[in-house]
């Protein structure tokens, strides 16, 4: 994956009102699925987590309730908007006990230097942001430096590459869908990145992760399905003009644009794709703490 200017400068999708308005949407749609990742990968009652590329808060509050009150969660997000709206949310959902989060970037974090209070954690997540870092395996492979050996390291990402993702084949629904893989293309982001984290996992020097997939899928009038397409397209519109992208033929953008997916898929009497998910898990092997060795 190139290094690219988001890269330099900051997450491709900002983080306007309408982006943090898809990433609630996607947040909740995904919610489940992501849970039962985490409970999956080991995540337990009294553990202590570190969830980098917090975003909004959303995977440190459902960390928070699979710790408990005996455990900890810190989220690390570089956007310090999208930290203000998390403790905001944390404040709201009574989850000061158990979550905070950290306004810093992925590369720099350093917990190690905050103080004697520092212990290593227990866990490490991250949901839909290593695709966004010039070098995921490198910044894996710090960041799992914080976990303590025996430990666990579980990802969350997602793959936007598949050309295929109607049936009966609905043009809107597909050529609205590539413009989503045609962006990260654009940036030297691969769409299909969930499909990688085997590789990442290894290039980060852990042990050979456990994964799991799984399709949002749906079609029924009134499916989330349609939320999410149309509030990923109108989220990443100004970016897919910058990055000079054609939107389909007559393709209007905007708040109509769900309604207008939903019944494409109506008169097609199609079953749709939303993007697919990939987790992976692995268990540090025990031995001295990274941090430890000389
Ligand atoms: C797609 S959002 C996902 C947010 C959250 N994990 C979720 O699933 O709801 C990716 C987040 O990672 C953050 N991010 C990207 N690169 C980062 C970096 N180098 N350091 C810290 N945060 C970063 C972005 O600001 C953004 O909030």
């Amino acid at each position: 994956m190139s290094d690219t200017a988001e890269h330099a400068t900051g997450y491709l999708l900002g983080h306007a009102a309408l982006e943090q308005r898809r990433l609630l949407i996607q947040a909740s749609y995904v919610r489940p699925w992501t849970a039962r990742l985490l409970r999956r990968a080991g995540l337990t009652e009294g553990m202590s987590v570190l969830d980098v590329g917090s975003g909004l808060g959303d995977v440190a509050f459902i960390a928070a309730e699979i710790v408990g009150p005996g455990g900890r969660v810190v989220g690390v997000e570089r956007e310090p908007a999208a930290v203000d709206t998390a403790r905001r949310r944390a404040a709201s959902a009574a989850f000061t006990d158990i979550v905070s989060f950290t306004n810093a970037d992925l590369a720099e974090f350093d917990p190690v230097g905050s103080g004697a209070a520092w212990r290593p954690f227990d866990a490490l997540v991250g949901r839909f942001v290593l695709q966004y870092l010039p070098d995921p395996a490198g910044t894996l492979r710090r960041l799992a430096g914080f976990v303590r050996p025996g430990g666990i390291v579980v990802m969350h990402d997602m793959d936007v590459s598949n050309p295929d993702v109607s049936v009966p084949r609905c043009a809107l629904w597909n050529d609205c869908y590539a413009l989503l893989g045609a962006l990260f293309r654009a940036h030297g982001i691969a769409p299909d990145f969930g499909r990688h984290l085997t590789r990442v996992f290894l290039d980060a020097g852990l042990p050979w992760p456990d994964v799991d997939s799984g399709a949002m899928t749906g079609g029924k009038p009134g499916s989330t399905v349609f939320t999410w397409l149309g509030s990923a397209v109108q989220a990443v519109e100004p970016l897919l003009r910058q990055a000079g992208i054609a939107l389909p033929d007559g393709l209007v953008v905007d708040d109509q644009l769900v309604a207008t997916l939903e019944r494409a898929v109506q008169e097609s009497r199609s079953m749709v794709l939303g993007n697919t998910h990939y987790g992976a898990w692995t268990r540090l092997n025990d031995g001295p703490h990274r941090s430890e060795r000389p």
